[in-house]
């Protein structure tokens, strides 16, 4: 019996060091959205529960190494245990309740998390092979960083371009998976100012470990600042059109094509128009208007030496969005 009771208080013990150990450990980011808190209890209830069993095993185990080990010079064979029912009964019922349990809580939190708040703000979010693309429905404005109004409801509407990504801000805790062909939604409401960022925990591809970008929890009146700005900077590019090729370059083809010389997936913008281009095959040829009109209808018809193994996605642009890009590279020197 003195067993029993020394090996309790171990256990409790453990468990406890165990627990403010791990907890010490910070194993989260800070929270930083309504839904974080009630996912934090959560973890926080798995965490005691880990600690616990943890300590049911391992306390146990160190406890008959140690104190039942074989005495010197004893040879005897160690005492025929036969099984014992209630005993199994018992480590079959208690864990079976408390996943029961779990699961029961976790459904409500699920629950909870998913809830559709009244008057929600929505926001378009577009995962694309590797970048992110954000637009705002009720004020007319798309951007390439995500900014976020603090202790508002949001709603994210999400699609993809390509393949599955998925929306995940560690701080916000909660994820979603983009889906080709549909839209799923995610609920946040930020409550805490900061600089955060988007990454893709979904594995799409060679760059997936690159797909991240800004997302600023601001407060109110910095929030009508911003969107007044971008509204602004829309209606500017809307006028000419190589703002509304500047504007079609951000949404569609800034993630592999640079205006900077650099190479991120394609080839690089910067002084393309009218420069000389090394094909594949063939003799080289000049970089004008029906050579960019052509590669851009049919990515695959000329390829530019190097870029074989890349595989630029079919875009059904119209003749005046092809025009609107072909103005825009011209701007490009
Ligand atoms: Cu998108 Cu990983």
């Amino acid at each position: 019996m003195l067993h029993f009771v020394v090996v309790g208080i171990l256990v409790l013990v453990v468990s406890a060091l165990t627990y403010f150990g791990l907890d010490a450990a910070h194993l989260l980011p800070i929270p930083a959205s309504a839904q974080a808190g009630e996912i934090d209890w959560m973890w926080n209830l798995q965490l005691i529960a880990m600690s616990f069993l943890f300590s049911l095993i391992v306390v146990p185990m160190f406890y008959s190494l140690i104190v039942f080990r074989r005495k010197k010079g004893d040879t005897t064979d160690a005492q025929h245990i036969e099984g014992n029912t209630r005993l199994e009964l018992a480590w079959s019922a208690i864990p079976l309740f408390v996943v029961v349990f779990f699961a029961y809580l976790g459904a409500g939190n699920l629950a909870d998390t998913i809830r559709p708040s009244q008057n929600a703000m929505v926001v378009k979010v577009r995962g694309l092979q590797w970048d992110w693309k954000f637009e705002y429905p009720e004020y007319g404005i798309a951007t390439t960083e995500l900014y976020l109004p603090v202790d508002k409801a949001i709603v994210l509407k999400m699609e993809s371009t390509d393949v599955i990504h998925s929306f995940w801000v560690p701080e916000f805790r909660v994820k979603q998976d983009l889906v080709p062909g549909r839209v799923t939604e995610l609920h946040i409401t930020p409550n805490r100012l900061g600089d955060y960022k988007v990454r893709c925990a979904e594995l799409c591809g060679t760059s997936h470990y690159s797909m991240e970008e800004n997302v600023k929890v601001v407060d109110n009146e910095k929030f009508s600042v911003w969107v007044a700005e971008q509204q602004e900077i829309a209606a500017q590019r809307e006028a000419t059109p190589e703002g509304r090729g500047q504007k079609i370059y951000e949404s569609f083809c800034n993630s592999c094509h640079s205006i900077d010389g650099s190479i991120i997936v394609g080839p690089s913008w910067f002084n393309l128009f009218g420069s000389t281009v090394e094909l594949e095959e063939g003799a080289p040829v000049t970089a004008d208007e029906a050579f960019l009109i052509e590669s851009i209808r049919d990515p695959k018809a000329k390829i530019v030496r190097g870029f074989a193994s890349q595989n630029m996605p079919a875009f059904t642009f119209t003749d005046e969005e092809v025009e609107n890009i072909v103005a825009y590279i011209k701007t490009l020197r």
